[in-house]
């Protein structure tokens, strides 16, 4: 099975990113053939900045790299390096309906919080379309927001294949229903948007501050607590194993300690589990030249499959 992502390479990640989507990323890479890439060329919709485009590229290099990808089980690439997605970005958008693009949520929302209605932001999903089609997908991760785009690159890929034969596999999304969205500081789901995160790569003081800020209510210390209602247990849950979970379960039943408590405990389960993940991304962030050699090896097989692909395309289409 041929799955496929992009990462849009957008500042800090949480601990929601990780454990909602992330995580089983890597563990996709032992049943499933990956692509997996950082979306550049996406992120200059929102960021045209190129100092801080490619230190955002780097930084999501090496954070997927310390998080496991394994660029000897995985293509892992940067978009930007494959130009003939690009190229067939332009084929495909003469088989895309303006009115299917009119009919994004993505964009619509977009231009609703403020960003500038351009033509790249418009013509986003005909770009996501090359990256799914390119590859021969059959399956794309994706979050509810993106199930969309995925429907889209399905309905260019039909218009093309109609005029053209069976030139596209035609992808599907894969929405892991049965994951719990994790919640933020303030209970809500967490998410950059909404300044409730806490962050994977920070440095330890704001962690701390993070920890600090989750809301809880205000019974006192010596009384008992239901955990299943405190935002603390339900995000300390997802570094602790039953028994781990069961302990935490009776102190809070116990009473005797306050959410204080319990916050610094949680601080110690989140340093503990991403230690040698944060030492990793540092150590990467330090080797620029070697973090270049690995997005260099992914592009290069990424390249010969798009190469392929392209040759039977360019016959079609007449260059
Ligand atoms: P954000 O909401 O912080 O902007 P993104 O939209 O960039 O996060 O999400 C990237 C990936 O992480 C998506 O696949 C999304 O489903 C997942 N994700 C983000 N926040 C959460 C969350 N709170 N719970 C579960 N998954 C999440
Ligand atoms: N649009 C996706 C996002 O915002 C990133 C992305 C770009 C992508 N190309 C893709 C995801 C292809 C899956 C497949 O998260």
């Amino acid at each position: 099975m041929r799955v496929l992502t992009g990462i849009q390479p957008s500042g800090d990640l949480h601990i929601g990113n990780y454990f909602g989507a992330i995580k089983q990323m890597i563990d996709a890479q032992n049943t499933s053939e990956m692509f997996i890439f950082i979306a550049n060329y996406h992120a200059m919709t929102s960021l045209q900045n190129g100092e801080k485009l490619k230190e955002n590229s780097i930084k999501a290099a090496a954070a997927f790299l310390s998080f496991g990808i394994d660029p000897q089980k995985s293509v892992f690439w940067l978009q930007s390096d494959v130009k003939e997605v690009m190229e067939l970005y332009w084929i495909l958008s003469q088989f895309t309906p303006m009115g299917l693009l009119e009919r994004a949520h993505s964009y619509k929302d977009k231009i609703a919080k403020g960003l500038s209605a351009s033509h790249g932001l418009f013509s986003y999903p005909v770009l996501m379309a090359a990256d799914i089609l390119l590859f021969d997908t059959q399956l794309v991760p994706v979050g509810k927001d993106q199930i969309q785009h995925v429907e889209i690159a399905r309905d260019i890929a039909l218009k093309v294949n109609n005029e053209w034969g069976e030139i596209f596999i035609l992808p599907e999304a894969k929405i892991n229903e049965d994951l719990a969205v994790i919640v933020g500081t303030d209970g809500a789901k967490m998410s950059k948007s909404y300044k409730n995160t806490i962050d994977i790569f920070n440095d330890d003081k704001t962690l701390k501050k993070q920890i600090s800020s989750i809301v809880t209510d205000s019974t006192a210390l010596e009384d008992p607590k239901n955990p299943e209602e405190c935002n603390v247990f339900k995000i300390a849950k997802l570094f602790l194993d039953n028994e781990g979970q069961e302990n935490l379960r009776n102190r809070y039943l116990k009473g005797g300690e306050g959410y204080g408590h319990f916050k610094m405990y949680l601080n110690e389960l989140v340093i503990d589990y991403f230690k040698e993940i944060r030492e990793k991304y540092n150590e990467l962030l330090n080797k620029p030249s070697y973090l270049k050699e690995v997005l260099d090896f992914g592009a290069s097989k990424a390249r010969k499959i798009a190469q392929e692909k392209m040759q039977k395309i360019y016959t079609k289409i007449g260059l």
